[in-house]
């Protein structure tokens, strides 16, 4: 039975693939549980094609890697009035090969003076700086070779506090006595510490740094680590100079400051960490539901990592303009007010939830993303994919009462199967060349599609060995950088199984299969014949090269829905799989859970068979849940097959109102946290 044949698109599905501005479309018509990755995500498909269709990518060269920094030590003032910041940057480097050059990233930055000192040698003066405005580089050109060897790079520089929520930027917030005033605030991800100070801007080139900040006197101001060091700035009395400890080795993006006012809350967090949450004035009360989340989840991740939070203090602060949703700098975590705040009289759940589930997506990059880093920017889907799953485990943790994985399907799982079954999605995983190409690849697929196929992956693995393999990765990596394919191993080694082979065919083409079933009873066995084949919202594909997929496969009875009764990796188009010991009256349930990234087609008696299951609720929610996604997904079809239509939507019919109920809730939900976190005032 061929549901896809010249199958009708939804509603939603033409509205998505028009070819508008997607932003504007896709907006209203998807909203989700996620409402906070639209905006910056929510680029959309459009934008992804429109990229693919453009054979033209900016073409792009890393820094030459003859001289790289070890310690960035790194001096600003800001001027909160003017809004102009004055750098200082001394960093101690390695040059590897003979040079008189430097290539650094630097963008909307004048560079004053610059000269290299070599370890125990005279200053040699820069004669010139070359700006490469397009590639966002400046040259450093010396009058004579810069030896092999350690030295000092220092820079003079000055800089504006922009208003594009990037780089070093200003943001403006209103006093309880209702003065404007600005802050100064970082943004660094993916590409923008070079707007704040000339530096290696690349994930793989990390290095320490020593920051100092001089700031008015009566504001708060903070870094990536704790203040060791606080004095008055001799040449202005209404300043201080504060210096903060040397961070670990990090890259770049991750470097953060803040400087303006604010309140606190503070904890410990049981291992020993000094947690605090920053608020707007007056609203100290709002960051104590956060403060409570982020106490609860650095042991929690310490736990599960088996590696230790490495930083003495993390701060959580809400800024008034913010681009983003949040932001995991190391030490500095920054959100949007809306992603971190919650009033304890007038917020509601969705509100906590939201705040619950993006304060342990940024808490879990703490180790996944800044402990270790990506190599380059073509594994940011892996840090992503990776946060927006084990968020809901850390939440599922701390709020069992949330049962926030029955949300995770009804949000994230059924809106990237929706995206992903159309003509112009994209492979998770995309080569980035220029760094501009980041913010215009990461989208839904990236972030949804990225933690839906990494719970397919744990659920495969099993608890025990995924927490092995991530423990076993963690330490090899940590304060260095790693790529999608040295995580596979890590598992691999750890499982036994092929995660390399298995992932690569969900990350790297796009699109899932739908699985189709069928079953025969022979004595006590029952025979089930399994076969995939690519599932598109806008009909079935007869290219003679379909792609395939390892699929992991996990298959329940009435015995115990809720319990895997058997596995089987589908690595080729079809198979055979024998369910011993079971009664002929008893129905059988491929993907118990809704943890596989794909669709399922039973059969018309293997779908009847489920009714009872549906409508004595013995099936989980999750479950019907995906069946009921499924069961739309499919009901497209033309009047010929009337028969099997009407099959369907009995049993869609039989899913009980509350489930219904339950969709529509979510989705009024959805569009409210939409409005929640991007709708400011
Ligand atoms: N690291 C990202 C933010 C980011 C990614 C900024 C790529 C620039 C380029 C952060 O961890 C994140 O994912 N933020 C989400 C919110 C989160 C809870 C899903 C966002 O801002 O949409
Ligand atoms: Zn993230």
């Amino acid at each position: 039975m061929l549901f896809l044949t010249s199958c009708r698109v939804s509603l939603s599905v033409i509205r998505l693939a028009l070819p508008r501005n997607p932003t504007l479309v896709a907006k209203p018509v998807s909203p989700t549980l996620r409402a906070s990755r639209l905006l910056v995500r929510f680029k959309s498909l459009s934008s992804v094609s429109t990229l693919f269709s453009m054979p033209e990518r900016r073409p792009f060269v890393r820094l030459p890697t003859d001289v790289y920094p070890v310690n960035y030590g790194l001096r600003l003032k800001p001027d909160l009035i003017d809004f102009t910041f004055e750098g200082k940057l001394e960093a101690a480097v390695e040059v590897t090969q003979g040079t008189n050059q430097i290539v650094m990233n630097c963008a909307d930055i004048d560079i004053i003076t610059a000269s290299f000192v070599p370890e125990g040698g005279d200053e040699i003066n820069a004669t010139g700086f070359n700006y490469q405005n397009e590639d966002e580089k400046v040259t450093l050109c010396f009058p004579s070779i810069l030896q092999k060897g350690s030295g000092s790079l220092k820079i003079d520089f000055v800089g504006e506090l922009n208003d594009k929520m990037k780089g070093f930027y200003r943001s403006k917030y209103m006093t309880p006595s209702g003065e404007n005033r600005y802050a100064a605030v970082t943004q660094f991800e993916a590409t923008d510490a070079r707007r704040a100070f000339p530096c290696w801007d690349e994930p793989a080139i990390k290095a320490t740094f020593d920051i100092t900040l001089i700031v008015p006197k009566d504001r708060i101001a903070l870094s990536n680590m704790n203040v060791f060091d606080r004095k008055p700035y001799p040449e202005d009395h209404s300043l201080v100079e504060v210096k903060y400890a040397t961070t670990p080795i990090m890259s770049t993006y991750l470097v953060a400051f803040v400087i303006g006012e604010y309140d606190f809350v503070e904890s410990q967090s049981s291992d020993g960490v000094t947690v605090r949450v920053y608020t707007p004035v007056g609203k100290a009360e709002q960051g104590k539901f956060a403060l409570e989340v982020a106490t609860k989840t650095l042991p929690f991740y310490k736990d599960y990592f088996s590696v230790p939070y490495p930083l003495p203090k993390i701060d959580l602060i809400a800024i008034a303009d913010f681009a983003a949703g949040a932001m995991e700098n190391w030490g500095l975590v920054t959100y949007r007010e809306t992603a971190l705040l919650i009033d304890p009289k007038n917020s509601c759940a969705s509100s906590r939830q939201w705040v619950a589930l993006v304060v342990g997506h940024e808490l879990a990059h703490q180790w996944f993303g800044n402990l270790v880093t990506m190599e380059w920017w073509t594994h940011l889907w892996l840090n992503e994919g990776f946060a927006s799953w084990i968020e809901y485990l850390c939440v599922d943790h701390c709020f069992p009462e949330y049962d926030i994985w029955t949300q995770f399907v009804s949000a994230d799982y059924t809106r990237a199967l929706d995206l992903d079954a159309l003509d112009n999605s994209h492979p998770i995983e995309v080569d980035v060349g220029h760094p501009s190409e980041v913010d215009e690849i990461f989208d839904a697929i990236s972030y949804s599609k990225g933690a839906s196929v990494i719970r397919m992956l744990h659920n495969y693995i099993g608890d025990e060995d995924f927490r092995k393999g991530m423990n076993a990765y963690l330490l090899k990596f940590q304060h260095k950088n790693a790529s999608t394919e040295d995580l596979w191993e890590c598992l691999e080694q750890a499982s036994g199984k092929p995660i390399a082979a298995v992932m690569n065919s969900w990350t790297k083409q796009m699109g899932f299969p739908i699985i189709v079933v069928d079953q025969e009873q022979h004595g006590s066995d029952r025979v089930l014949k399994i076969s995939q084949k690519k599932f598109c919202a806008s009909g079935p594909r007869n290219d003679e090269n379909c792609p395939n997929w390892m699929v992991p496969i996990s298959i329940c009875t009435s015995e115990d829905p809720s319990c895997t009764k058997m596995k089987v990796l589908l690595d080729q188009p079809e198979t055979t799989v024998n369910v011993t010991n079971i009664a002929p009256d008893h129905w059988i349930k491929i993907n118990p859970g809704t943890v596989g990234f794909y669709r399922i087609q039973y059969s018309s008696a293997m779908l009847e068979s489920l009714l009872p299951g549906i409508r004595d609720l013995t099936l989980l929610p999750v479950d019907r849940l995906g069946l009921q996604n499924d069961l739309f997904s499919l009901l497209h079809k033309q009047a010929d097959m009337q028969e099997e239509k009407n099959r369907i939507e009995r049993v869609l019919g039989a899913i009980p109102a509350p489930d219904l109920i339950q969709r529509v809730l979510n989705f009024a939900l959805s569009v409210r946290k939409y409005t929640h976190t991007y709708c400011r005032k």
